[in-house]
């Protein structure tokens, strides 16, 4: 299996801690002396990583798993492995679905992935999908960027939002060490990475299981500790952080973003709706009136930060003036961004199987009005960066135009403007914006460069 004609491929789904788990499972197979094939039809090895936050992701995997694995009827040697939320959701289901599967396994084992994969090789077929305790990673990831990087820092989830099959995939909140996190970081700064985003699905949950408590009684560590911690790694100039719940998140991490200028000016707290019976149904644990105090809180230490969310349209029960109380919240607060969806029912959560589900058709207005909404506020906040001049971390070329970069502003806006990318890849550069759209802008260097 270790021979170097051996390839694979990784097509990966869902959320940014999927997409630290493929670098992470790409570097474990390059070490198995694999190597990257750029179609998954010249692969020997398969592997998805997959979501299942709402159906269409879930059915998404479906069709690409039917491919292959016609495939690997013409091709036996072909190994197909299904890893991620699907794989833990499904287990055992997926091989009865998808007899030519390899393995199955899910997040919790992709630091595994070298084990399982020679059970595979002994000749069985696997399922992985035991609660287990992450291990320290001790593999290099295969990073896709070499600008900017995943760091994770808690697995899982405590949370238990009725709507939300994370805590089930994911499964309990797991922190890593305040060292083994620095220590990742300080290898990143060496390698030339300047920017890290700190990872969790409940990140403001950091802390919480590892021992440790202050005089005063609190967590010894908090994501705010944390934060200080990191703060001066070498090499690293900006920090971010997510997904954070505005449940826990408190004054004193809005504090420490305020004090600390690696830490970017930009805030992800999702809210999922402006109404208080149904984020009450929802099981979020604050009302609308608190999500505002907190957005206030946020803008009087840091005036201009982005602020942005996600909110979900057509929960069950959701009745029109429901809906409304989220489109007024949408309209008073002014996002830089918001990812919505339409309400998924999802198996094994509680709001699937209640009885007042709304309709597709409701469902899909909503959603469109939301949206409609959405691109209107964003493109009245971004005018306010016209003529402004943003630091911009140049990460590649604009795919749609060579003579340009892109990058992004401390605020996470995607930036566009004229450039060589091999001067300029992995560069702080001042940029003055010429166009704002809803979700991205234009612009032109000025001034003089930082490394
Ligand atoms: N931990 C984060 C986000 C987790 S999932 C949080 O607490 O906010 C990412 C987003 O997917 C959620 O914020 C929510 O808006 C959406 N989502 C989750 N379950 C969903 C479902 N069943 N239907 C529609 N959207 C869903
Ligand atoms: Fe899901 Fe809620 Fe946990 Fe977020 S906090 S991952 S929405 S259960
Ligand atoms: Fe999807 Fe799993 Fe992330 S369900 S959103 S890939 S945690």
């Amino acid at each position: 299996m270790s021979t170097p004609s051996h390839r694979y491929h990784i097509t990966t789904f869902g959320c940014q801690m999927n997409k630290a788990d493929s670098e992470r499972m790409a570097g474990i197979l390059e070490e198995m002396g694999f190597a990257w094939a750029d179609e998954p039809d010249d692969a020997d090895l398969i592997l998805y990583n997959t979501c299942t936050i709402r159906d269409n992701a879930e059915q998404k995997v479906y069709s690409y798993l039917g491919r292959q694995a016609k495939r690997k009827q013409e091709q036996p040697g072909l190994t197909l492995v299904v890893a991620g939320c699907v794989a833990q959701q499904e287990g055992e289901k997926l091989l009865r679905r998808v007899p030519e599967l390899d393995l199955v396994m899910g997040p919790q084992h992709a630091n595994r992935l070298r084990d399982l994969l020679e059970q595979v090789l002994d000749g069985n077929q696997v399922v992985a999908t035991e609660p287990v305790h992450i291990m320290e990673d001790i593999t290099k990831p295969r990073r896709d960027s070499t600008v900017t990087a995943w760091v994770n820092v808690i697995y899982g989830c405590n949370e238990r939002c009725t709507y939300c099959v994370v805590p089930n995939v994911r499964g309990v909140e797991q922190s890593r060490t305040p060292e083994a996190i620095r220590s990742e970081m300080e290898a990143l700064g060496q390698q030339g990475y300047k920017e890290i985003t700190l990872l969790g699905q409940n990140i403001d949950a950091y802390g919480r299981d590892l021992p440790g408590v202050t005089p005063e009684g609190r967590h010894q560590h908090t994501l705010t500790d944390l934060l200080y911690y990191v703060h001066d790694v070498p090499g690293i100039e900006r920090i971010r952080f997510a997904t954070s719940h505005p449940r826990y998140f408190t004054e004193r991490l809005i504090r420490a973003c305020a004090e600390l200028p690696k830490v970017c000016e930009h805030f992800h707290i999702p809210f999922q709706s402006g109404d208080n019976e149904i984020l009450k149904a929802m099981g979020r644990g604050y009302t609308q009136e608190r999500y505002r105090r907190l957005i206030e809180t946020v803008r009087s230490y840091v005036p201009d930060a982005a602020i942005s969310a996600d909110a979900i349209a057509g929960f069950p029960g959701e009745t029109e003036a429901q809906f409304e109380n989220t489109l007024t919240l949408v309209g008073e607060i002014g996002f830089d961004q918001l990812n919505t969806a339409a309400y998924s029912p999802r198996p094994g959560t509680p709001a699937a199987l209640w009885e007042n589900q709304v309709s597709e058709a409701m469902k899909s207005d909503r959603l469109q009005r939301l949206n409609h909404l959405v691109a209107t506020k964003a493109a009245q906040r971004s005018q306010r960066y016209l003529g402004r001049v943003e630091e911009v971390l140049v990460e590649d070329r604009n795919e749609k135009d060579p003579t340009q970069v892109m990058g992004r502003t401390r605020s996470n806006r995607l930036t566009f403007f004229p450039g060589n990318i091999t001067q300029l890849k992995g560069q702080l550069v001042q940029v003055q914006i010429t166009e704002a759209r809803a979700f991205s802008l234009t612009g032109q260097v000025v001034g003089k460069l930082r490394h």
